[in-house]
């Protein structure tokens, strides 16, 4: 009876999903972990359209080059470097623009891997091209005469890595870089701050800007990587629903497991670093590392936490903020055992390993303005209205101020994730994850 009720809500749902009309907040209690992102993905790809055909996005500048990054380049993708930084966005338009005669690095990092293109002439792995106009571009030496640079592509993904530092970040924990080895020269997407021992990621940080408003749509998903971060723990398996039953049930015996985790209620990798936060497929792609991820309740993934990553980038982008952020969990969640007690929930529970966080936060700040917020989801589908307030450990400062209009999220529905807000300071009383720095206002 009651797989019968989920497939009639699944067929439901699935006539009235269209991106036109479903907001995907309103799929969050319908829609499993991989499901959600691709309809995120739709959704956000007809908003796109919308925007560029709203604006003069669609202009071509009268000289240099113009590439859309919904349609203009290639895949598998190759890295493209400008002045030795990943190549960018012109603003929020969705599309970058190059000079006459300016170079870009194109780059298909790994071993056995080279660039292919109709007018290859050299089998190369890193070159450089030069805007000849519109979407065309020259390489001396590589290419035959000009070719488009949406037919630049690599023989196979490039390959990106998470690499050990010697930085350390709260507590003495390690600092590890995720991104691309272009030239010698390693471009860091983002970094990530994790207890090796507790297999626990404290916090990921890397930049947001108005060039990461409109993303590449389409992009294939990978399959998520371990590193050499999870020595003697198979991680991949620790997150299927049948063993994160099982861990659950360790503490809370196997009955109550069976009703915490359910075919709609589960814990599924929470993406940090989101992977819609990265404008090109070859960023997107390396997102996928459990060093950026942590088990989060999928409903709560897809609903306020989702609402407050696509809101947060929005605005970033239409308010020309330049951005750190911070992604990062703390605590552990606890579900209650058979006698109504409290217990801390690992994956691990063997090696009281990768805990199912309390807290889920974000921490938007703009360094030249010296603004900045914490925004914060109680990762617990399952507490009491007082059990979630008890947990909110600061004056809530979006609730009714108008200067945060432009969040989406639904702040007291514990289900999809009861949320809040607070400034910097307040915020490091309870999570003092963070590197210092100083705030004179909120972000909004
Ligand atoms: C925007 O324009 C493109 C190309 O002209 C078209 O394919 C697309 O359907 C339009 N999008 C909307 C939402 O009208
Ligand atoms: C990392 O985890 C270990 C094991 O749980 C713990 O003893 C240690 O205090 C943690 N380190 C930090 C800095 O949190
Ligand atoms: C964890 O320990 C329990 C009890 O000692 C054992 O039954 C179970 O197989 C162990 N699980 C793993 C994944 O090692």
């Amino acid at each position: 009876m009651q797989m019968l009720l989920v497939l009639v809500a699944l067929v439901t749902a699935a006539a009235a999903l269209s991106p036109e009309h479903t907001e995907p907040g309103q799929l969050a209690l319908i829609l499993g972990e991989e499901e959600f992102e691709d309809y995120l993905d739709a959704y956000l790809k007809h908003e796109y359209n919308n925007y560029a055909n709203s604006s003069n996005a669609g202009v071509y500048a009268r000289t240099g080059c113009t590439i859309k990054v919904n349609g203009g380049l290639g895949h598998p993708q190759p890295v493209y470097i400008r002045n030795n930084r990943y190549l960018t966005a012109n603003g929020n338009s969705g599309q970058i623009r190059l000079n006459a005669n300016e170079q870009v690095v194109i780059s298909c990092p790994g071993s056995r891997r080279t660039i292919r293109h109709p007018n290859i002439v050299s089998n190369v792995q890193t070159a450089t091209a030069k805007c000849v106009n519109n979407a065309v571009i020259s390489g001396a030496g590589w290419l035959n005469g000009n070719g488009y640079f949406r037919q630049l592509t690599c023989s196979s993904y490039p390959y990106h890595e998470a690499q050990s530092t010697i930085s350390r970040c709260y507590g003495n924990n390690l600092v590890i870089r995720v991104g691309y080895i272009v030239n010698n020269v390693f471009h860091t997407l983002y970094y990530s701050c994790y207890n090796r021992s507790r297999m626990e990621v404290l916090y990921v940080w890397y930049e947001q800007t108005p060039e990461n408003a409109i993303h590449q749509t389409d992009v294939e998903r990978p399959s998520w990587m371990a590193g050499n971060f999870y020595t003697g723990v198979p991680v991949h398996k620790m997150y299927t629903q049948t063993q994160q039953k099982a861990a659950i049930a360790q503490y809370v015996g196997r009955n109550m497991a069976q009703r915490y985790v359910t075919n709609l209620k589960y814990l599924a990798r929470g993406h940090l670093a989101a992977k819609s936060d990265y404008v090109f497929a070859t960023g997107q792609r390396a997102t996928f590392y459990f060093i950026n991820a942590a088990p989060q309740w999928q409903p709560i993934n897809a609903g306020n936490w989702n609402a407050l990553e696509q809101d947060l980038r929005a605005r970033i982008g239409a308010a020309g903020y330049r951005t750190v952020i911070y992604t990062g969990t703390f605590g552990v969640m606890q579900l209650r055992d058979g006698h109504y007690r409290f217990q801390d929930i690992y994956l691990v529970p063997n090696r009281t390993q990768i805990p199912v966080p309390l807290y889920y936060y974000k921490v938007a700040y703009d360094p030249s303005r010296r603004i900045g917020t914490a925004f914060i989801t109680i990762n617990n589908p399952y507490y009491t209205p007082a059990e979630a307030r008890a947990r909110q450990f600061c004056t809530d400062r979006c609730r009714n101020n108008g200067a945060f209009n432009w969040m989406r999220w639904q702040p007291d529905r514990i289900d999809i994730g009861y949320s809040f807000c607070c400034t910097i300071d307040d915020f490091r009383r309870t999570i003092p994850h963070l590197p210092s720095f100083q705030t004179n206002g909120l972000l909004y």
